[in-house]
């Protein structure tokens, strides 16, 4: 029989399992039905950030059951693969112009704040008619910048995560469940 990717994954490199695929879909609908109820009658555009909420954003979006329109902005933040050092540099563009529009931003995972304050600045400046955040995950205790959230998923304790989109050295986006990774995956990438 042939071996499940995530399986495979699983067995190997993670440590523990924080959010399990089954609590994830119980709490992506929730935020789907509140956004929906929130948004009615507004003219919203969800603005993915990519590369990490694009699977936090396909499952939302199809719990959303008013109009929305869907934009994406890349970015990229300079530091290593586990640290964000601020410095944030935009590799895409949103495609369209969100003057007067009620914008939701979709973050995978708030951390220090950074990212976000940076991006709330710069979309700011293109005068939306509302701009609020929604947020996968925050991490406890780490947010070195106030960011206020309209909606969060999830707390989790102050680790590194990954799966459900979120990556470490672009890996384990695909796993269908958010857990910690064993030491060793850090300390092979170091040799
Ligand atoms: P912040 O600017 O420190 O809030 O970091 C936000 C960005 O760093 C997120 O959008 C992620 O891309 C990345 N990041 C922060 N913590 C983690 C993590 O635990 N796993 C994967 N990516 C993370």
């Amino acid at each position: 029989m042939k071996a499940n990717i995530a399986e495979k994954v699983l067995a190997d490199d993670i440590e523990k399992v924080l959010l399990s695929s089954e609590d994830i879909k119980r709490r992506v609908a929730e935020l789907g039905r509140q956004i929906s109820e929130d948004y009615k009658d507004k003219d919203v555009v969800l603005v993915g950030i990519l590369r990490g909420a694009f699977v936090f954003l396909a499952d939302l979006i199809r719990e959303i059951s008013i109009p929305v329109e869907t934009d994406f902005i890349a970015i990229s933040s300079y530091g290593s693969s586990s640290t964000t050092s601020g410095v944030v540099r935009i590799l895409k563009d949103l495609d369209e112009d969100i003057e007067g529009r009620d914008v939701l931003i979709i973050e995978d995972i708030l951390d220090t704040g950074l990212t976000l304050k940076y991006l709330v600045k710069n979309l700011s400046s293109r005068r939306p008619a509302s701009l609020e955040i929604c947020s996968f995950i925050v991490k406890e205790c780490k947010q070195s910048v106030a960011i206020s959230l309209k909606y969060l998923g999830y707390t989790v304790p102050n680790r590194f995560v990954v799966g459900y989109g979120l990556d470490y050295a672009q890996r384990y986006r695909n796993l269908p469940f958010v857990g910690t990774l064993k030491p060793y995956v850090y300390e092979r990438d170091e040799i």
